[in-house]
């Protein structure tokens, strides 16, 4: 089973305001919208939500001070993962210990570990909030690149009204989804990406196929979506894998993944040709299992070259990278000469000598542009390619489009 590293992941940060009670619902749409959500509450705010609900409605243990579980470093662990870090109600001693650096609980720790994107959800009574000592707390913040969401204004705890309300969840899920868009390399485009081998018939049970696990064009598939492309993965045969929020066609054969591919390729921005596509198939498939006795040899017909046929329908605004698995001397050589052959932007060629890089976790080989630059791996996670693929695509088409 292929597994990718995570979702993305938000830290929810709880200050001790009565609105805490109003981020429970926070924490469940944040968790609707796919992010894994780790609950940081200040101690104080455990007055008015408890440990027990967090951790039940988080599934994950929580924590209110670095002194708790010191081996695993939570802070340095916790910033580290954050793709966003939402504080939801932020007090006005809460946002004046961020505003000052102060690191004296987890999540103020934390905050000042992470460089992921922060948002401020203040909450608390107009006297405090309108406060010039909290308004210049804010501005600080707002100066060092803190996202702040402006309270409701309406009726308060007791009977006092103003600003300073809890804003709805569905404002704080707008602003959320603004901040991810604003930092997504890939928002808006289409990305297909096929994988896996395919698997051309001799008869019911036999086949031609290779030891391509699907891996590598898996882990782009994922990088493409952490960066909030829409991305179609066009899987031939592969290891069993769950990948949530990509469209997945399956396909068996070369022809079928050709077919598939010039469905999804007219509204695509980008491909990335990372299949191991088997270069014939037997030029008849049999509807009955061949007799072991005339089971001798295999009348072959060359399958279509998908890439350089697609390649030529190409247009300019799309971006095109192609893979190559070479064996013996002269591996970038090779992959050169396919960089300008099959008419690609990138060219990912990769050394399978003595059956390596298939079905493994790492990868070894050059990926190549046709602007002359070159980046190596050796035995580098294949999300890292994928992550330096992802990287080029923003970059290419983000020139483009201008
Ligand atoms: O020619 P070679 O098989 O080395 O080229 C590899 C690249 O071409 C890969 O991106 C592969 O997915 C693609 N390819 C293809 N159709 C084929 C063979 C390879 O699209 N029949």
């Amino acid at each position: 089973m292929i597994t990718f590293p995570r979702g993305r992941q938000v830290v929810l940060g709880v200050g001790a305001g009565i609105a805490a009670y109003k981020a429970c619902d926070l924490l469940r749409r944040l968790q609707d919208d796919g992010f894994e959500v780790t609950v940081i509450p200040t101690n104080s705010s455990l007055n008015f939500v408890g440990r027990a609900t967090w951790e039940a409605l988080s599934g994950k243990e929580v924590k209110t001070e670095v002194w708790e579980g010191t081996q695993s470093v939570s802070h340095v662990a916790l910033a580290d993962a954050a793709d966003l870090i939402v504080i939801a109600p932020a007090t006005a001693d809460l946002i004046s210990r961020l505003a000052s650096g102060r690191a004296d609980d987890l999540l103020t720790t934390t905050v000042l570990a992470a460089s992921s994107p922060v948002l401020i959800v203040p909450s608390m009574h107009p006297g405090m909030y309108l406060n010039p000592a909290t308004q210049a707390n804010l501005e600080t913040l707002i100066a060092r690149g803190f996202y702040i969401l402006q309270p409701d204004t309406g009726r308060l705890t007791g009977t006092d009204s103003g600003i300073g309300r809890f804003p709805e969840t569905l404002r704080i899920i707008g602003k959320v989804r603004e901040i991810c868009d604003s930092n997504s390399g890939l928002k808006g485009k289409k990305i297909v990406v096929t994988t896996g081998g395919t698997m051309e018939p001799i008869d019911p049970v036999r086949f031609i196929g290779n030891k391509s696990s699907g891996r590598q064009g898996l882990a782009i598939a994922y990088e493409a979506l952490r960066e909030g492309a829409e991305v179609t993965v066009i899987s031939g045969i592969t290891e069993e894998y769950v990948l949530g929020g990509i469209k997945r066609i399956d396909v068996k054969t070369a022809q079928e993944m050709q077919n598939a591919l010039s469905a999804e390729l007219e509204s695509a921005d980008a491909l990335v040709m990372a299949a191991a596509v088997a270069d014939a198939r037997p030029e008849i498939a049999s509807s009955e299992k061949v007799n072991k006795e005339d089971f001798r040899a295999l009348s072959l017909v060359k399958n279509p070259d998908i890439l350089a046929e697609s390649t030529k329908n190409k247009r300019e605004n799309q971006v095109f990278v192609g893979f190559a698995a070479e064996t013996g001397d002269g591996i970038r050589e090779k992959g050169l000469k396919k960089l300008h052959s099959k008419g690609v932007d990138f060219l990912y060629v990769t050394d399978v000598s003595n059956g390596k890089v298939f079905g493994e976790k790492e990868t070894t080989g050059i990926l190549l542009s046709k602007r002359g630059s070159e980046w190596s791996f050796k035995a580098a996670d294949k999300h890292e390619l994928g992550r330096r693929i992802v990287s080029e695509l923003i970059q290419e088409l983000g020139v483009i489009n201008g």
